[in-house]
């Protein structure tokens, strides 16, 4: 068989060990992959190289994605889905993985709809995609997030300061819950829940009137303020119809420190989140859903994704992966909220 592989959307830590494993296997089994540059668009511009074992070596530490990625949509280019058939034709494909996130993955959908054979892998360090419990990306991000509080932790200390930190988190506060508990954050603000500035000062306050000097606020660039608009960095719509978020943190360290009198600094921690080597988690999820993607396109079940469903690979349909995202579990967020003020 020749089998393609795209990843698309914003990066993350494990990409390359989903190549590195379709690779691995399929070379193993006499059958030919071949990259697709920088998500839908080298597919669109038929922008490709062939992967073999030798090609892969040496990538598993690494972060990023040896293939490049966009945020293209085809759908939003004349012709994109007709091209991208030609295309398919036109390299010999046998089979498609697509490795992504909502965007790409409601793409694959799509295309497998129109006809495509089409596998998808998931990828986000948001873990905001539904049908599988982990996305591969997540857990490094929460690690380096939460070492980044580790971090300011010790300087709030020493300065009698409040810190806040804005963290990823365009939908869902999976980031902020995580690396909120791994770290100890003293309030943690996120999208599902718009938060009232004074509950946020007010939990300050009582925790200062307990005899604590510093405090940690975490927050989701995603999250609101009760009866505020999202914070954004400019109004502009990337072709899958997203705002560049981010500001909150900012806003929200004014507020804190107008209202509580106590000193506040504001960090914004952005793609250093997305950036640098993957956590062993994420290496291996990454590589066992390499090898079930390539499994799923020897049997032929196209239209599925992979997904971890407790310690298992498994295979769900694009359809139901696509349908709606997941936010964060609300039962963590009560367990957060205990160690709030
Ligand atoms: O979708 C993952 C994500 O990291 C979001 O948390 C964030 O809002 C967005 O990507 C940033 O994307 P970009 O690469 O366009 O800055």
């Amino acid at each position: 068989m020749k089998i393609g592989i795209l990843t698309g959307g914003g990066d993350c830590p494990g990409l390359n060990p989903v190549i590195r494993a379709v690779v691995r296997k399929a070379d193993n089994s006499g059958d030919e992959v071949l990259g697709i540059k920088y998500g839908w668009k080298g597919l669109l511009e038929k922008d490709v190289m062939p992967l073999d074992q030798f090609s892969v070596s040496g990538i598993l530490h690494k972060g990023g994605t040896m293939l490049g990625t966009s945020r293209t949509n085809p759908y939003k280019q004349d012709n994109g889905s007709k091209i991208l058939h030609e295309n398919f034709k036109e390299l010999g494909l046998d089979a498609l993985i697509a490795v992504g996130g909502e965007d790409t993955l409601g793409v694959a959908n799509k295309l497998y709809e129109e006809g495509l054979n089409i596998v998808g892998v998931p990828k986000t360090i948001d873990n905001d995609l539904s049908a599988t419990d982990f996305t591969f990306g997540f857990d490094t991000a929460v690690n380096t997030v939460m070492d980044c509080i580790d971090r300011l932790h010790t300087t709030a200390e020493s300065h009698n300061r409040v810190m806040v930190v804005e963290v990823m988190g365009r939908h869902a506060g999976w980031i902020a819950g995580y690396s909120g508990i791994a770290g100890g954050a003293d309030y943690i603000l996120i999208p599902e829940i718009p938060t009232d500035i004074d509950d946020v000062c007010n939990s300050l306050k009582e925790r200062h009137r307990k005899g604590k000097k510093f405090s940690i606020v975490v927050v989701s660039e995603g999250a609101t303020l009760t009866n505020n608009a999202l914070f954004t960095q400019e109004k502009k719509l990337d072709s899958f119809g997203h705002v560049r978020l981010g500001g909150i943190g900012q806003a929200l360290g004014g507020l804190i420190e107008e209202k509580t009198g106590f000193e506040t600094r504001v960090t914004v921690l952005g793609h250093i989140q997305r950036g640098g080597s993957p956590t062993a988690f994420d290496r291996i999820l990454g590589t066992r859903y390499g090898v079930k993607a390539y499994d799923l396109v020897k049997q032929e079940k196209f239209g599925t994704m992979t997904a971890l469903r407790g310690t298992k690979i498994t295979a769900v349909s694009l359809n139901e992966a696509t349908a709606k995202l997941k936010t964060m579990d609300m039962e963590l967020y009560d367990i957060a909220k205990i160690f709030f003020g």
